[in-house]
């Protein structure tokens, strides 16, 4: 596994890399190309992912057992996050801040569900390096995609990647985030590249607004964290909004401010 490992991290997504790899094209055997060929297919038919539309439904091994991914979910809300690959630095800290994150997902009801391009063997002996790193119990699930059906289903590549395979025909996925809503549509979507750790205070931060957005009818302002002012949405008058909400205060007519500690 090691040895595994250390391929994996020596692996680079440099310009250069590609360059490499383009060069190598000419050697690769027939396989590699019906691989590619069968990857274009892939992305070509992904659906289009836009907020809003419902969560495509997968079946998928993972480190918790097969799920059917819409089961999974119930009426919970739900994150499902992609990273590049098992063993690998980034990923490393990011499943670990994620895994010590527990109790702020469960109580915004939100289930956890990772990715990665690696099979259930590969997980299993990563999350044991996860948990000694982080000093963390990971114990959500992580869904083995080493075919990458899930990452194309939901676009979790980009441009490079689809060149950018290992001998094994494994290719690196990018750092997606899904968040789901207990009526499964998607309702928000962030991508990062494999070079760009996420920040976890965001993922809870975009959570809470959508949350009471969703419950109290409000939009939230740039910036800002639970319990700050919110924005009373345009389709609100100001005098309907003075009987709905405490301490509106108009800046303008088309910017009213209520207070975030809404009951
Ligand atoms: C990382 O997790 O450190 C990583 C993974 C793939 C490419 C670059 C970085």
């Amino acid at each position: 596994m090691a040895s595994s490992a250390a391929r994996m991290v020596s692996r680079s997504f440099t310009a250069a890399s590609k360059t490499q790899l383009t060069a190598g094209l000419r050697t690769r055997p027939a396989s590699f190309s019906r691989l590619m060929r069968r990857y274009a297919t892939a992305a070509r038919e992904q659906p289009r992912l836009r907020l809003g539309v419902t969560a495509p439904n997968f079946q998928a091994k993972t480190t918790c057992g097969d799920i059917d991914f819409h089961k999974f979910i119930d009426n919970s809300w739900a994150i499902l996050f992609s990273h590049p690959a098992d063993f690998t630095p980034v990923c490393t800290t990011e499943l670990g801040a994620f895994a010590r994150l527990k109790d702020e997902f469960e109580k915004r009801g939100v289930k956890m569900i990772g990715l990665s391009a690696n099979d259930l063997q590969s997980h299993g002996e990563w999350i044991k390096d996860i948990n000694e790193i982080s000093k963390t119990n990971l114990q959500f699930p992580i869904i083995a995609d080493a075919d990458r059906k899930v990452a194309f289903l939901y676009d979790m590549v980009d441009q490079q990647d689809l060149e950018n395979i290992d001998q094994k025909g494994i290719a690196f996925t990018i750092r997606s985030v899904f968040i789901i809503d207990p009526a499964k549509k998607i309702r928000l979507i962030m991508l990062y590249p494999a070079s760009t750790g996420r920040n976890s205070s965001e993922v809870l931060r975009v959570i809470d607004a959508l949350q009471l957005s969703d419950k109290k009818g409000v939009t939230t302002p740039i910036d800002w964290n639970a319990g700050q002012d919110v924005i009373v949405p345009p389709s609100v008058s100001t005098e309907d909004a003075k009987k709905k909400f405490t301490n509106v205060k108009e800046v303008k007519p088309y910017l009213r401010f209520t207070s975030g500690d809404l009951k």
